[in-house]
């Protein structure tokens, strides 16, 4: 089923104009503790949502678990919903992706809506499908495949966020960008998207230009979900900078110096565009460009070489690799893909020197 993803310029008037076209058997509305206070305000004019039933749960990554997951199952059983019932997520990554996991699994299904309120949310979370929680501290390891309805992207949302945020979705804009080149999206030729997003000023936003380079970048995800669903094949081309992305991630929290999910993805993406230039000649301008960039926005992650073992221990365990061996996503080219590849211990290594020469 394809999702419907709605540009929102009023929020309030597009949410009403879908409700009223729906029917339903009650509507449900899901938030956590921020997003009912600053992102509820915005669309509690609307008569629907005035009569909704609200369920929120704690904020933060550390509770997308069953606990959370439960109170939610529990709520919509405790308050009538049934089958015909429809579910709103109003939150970030963390929000939309537990919020689907409860509807795709309560009666068997029920539908659901994503309003994502995070720049990681509207770019990546929130679109494609991928619900789950967290679960004996593996990320994302209970989940389901099950597309929101529809997903409304509102950049007004994205003016509350502050800039560590902002960077954290970004990443996966720079991501999209590399992903897709100057090809036409679903029939519309996109601008030089990696150039125009290594361009923009980060530091005095323009909103409304954000907002494009957003919605292009959903367009991307959306024709790669589109044309592959399930991530049987080319929707694992969003895994670009993932594999070394999640093992800094995991290192990060180990080492408990935490980073948010979009920064070690911008570092990821730096070491695999290296590994693209030494396995597939990818070009070293482009990647002069990029790791300029994530240095000056990103600041490094530091560690040194008596981590590169653990850092290979945590890619091994992957749930990306099918085989024993380590999955990559490559890119011959800014646009052209290769999924599937392969590294081994010594090209990850020397991978690991060269950010750790290039960021420090
Ligand atoms: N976040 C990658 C995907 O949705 O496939």
């Amino acid at each position: 089923m394809k999702q419907q993803i709605i540009r929102c310029s009023h929020i309030e008037k597009d949410l009403a104009g879908l409700l009223r076209g729906l029917s339903y058997d009650g509507l449900f509305l899901l938030t956590d503790e921020n997003t009912h206070q600053h992102c509820l305000p915005l669309i509690q004019s609307i008569p629907e949502i005035q009569s909704a039933k609200i369920i929120s749960i704690p904020a933060g990554d550390e509770n997308k678990n069953v606990e959370s997951l439960s109170k939610v199952w529990k709520f919509l059983s405790e308050n009538g919903a049934n089958r015909k019932s429809l579910l709103i997520n109003l939150g970030g990554g963390m929000l939309t992706d537990l919020g689907g996991f409860a509807a795709a699994t309560f009666k068997r299904g029920i539908r659901f809506i994503n309003i994502p309120t995070t720049l990681l949310g509207a770019v990546d979370a929130a679109v494609g499908g991928k619900t789950g929680i967290n679960f004996t501290g593996l990320k994302n390891e209970i989940g389901a495949f099950a597309p929101a309805l529809a997903v409304l992207i509102d950049s007004n949302f994205l003016q509350t966020l502050d800039l560590t945020n902002l960077l954290s979705g970004y990443a996966e804009m720079l991501k999209h960008a590399l992903l897709c080149g100057r090809d036409a999206i679903n029939g519309v030729s996109t601008r030089d998207s990696l150039n125009e997003l290594l361009r923009f000023d980060l530091e005095r936003i323009d909103y409304r230009k954000l907002n494009d380079l957003l919605f292009e970048s959903v367009l991307v995800k959306e024709r790669i979900v589109t044309e592959d669903p399930t991530e049987q094949g080319i929707r694992k081309a969003l895994n670009l900078g993932h594999t070394f992305g999640h093992a800094f991630e995991s290192l990060s929290y180990e080492l408990k110096r935490p980073v948010p999910h979009g920064y070690a993805v911008a570092w990821g993406l730096v070491c695999e565009l290296f590994l693209s230039v030494v396995k597939f000649g990818f070009t070293i301008d482009e990647l002069r460009k990029v790791s300029q960039f994530v240095k000056e926005n990103y600041g490094v992650f530091a560690f040194d070489c008596t981590h590169y073992q653990r850092i290979y221990e945590w890619m091994q365990h992957d749930k990306k690799n099918e085989s024993a061996s380590i999955n990559f996503t490559l890119l011959k080219a800014v646009g052209e893909i290769e999924i599937n590849q392969t590294a081994n211990q010594e090209e990850i290594d020397e991978t690991l020197d060269f950010y750790r020469e290039y960021f420090t």
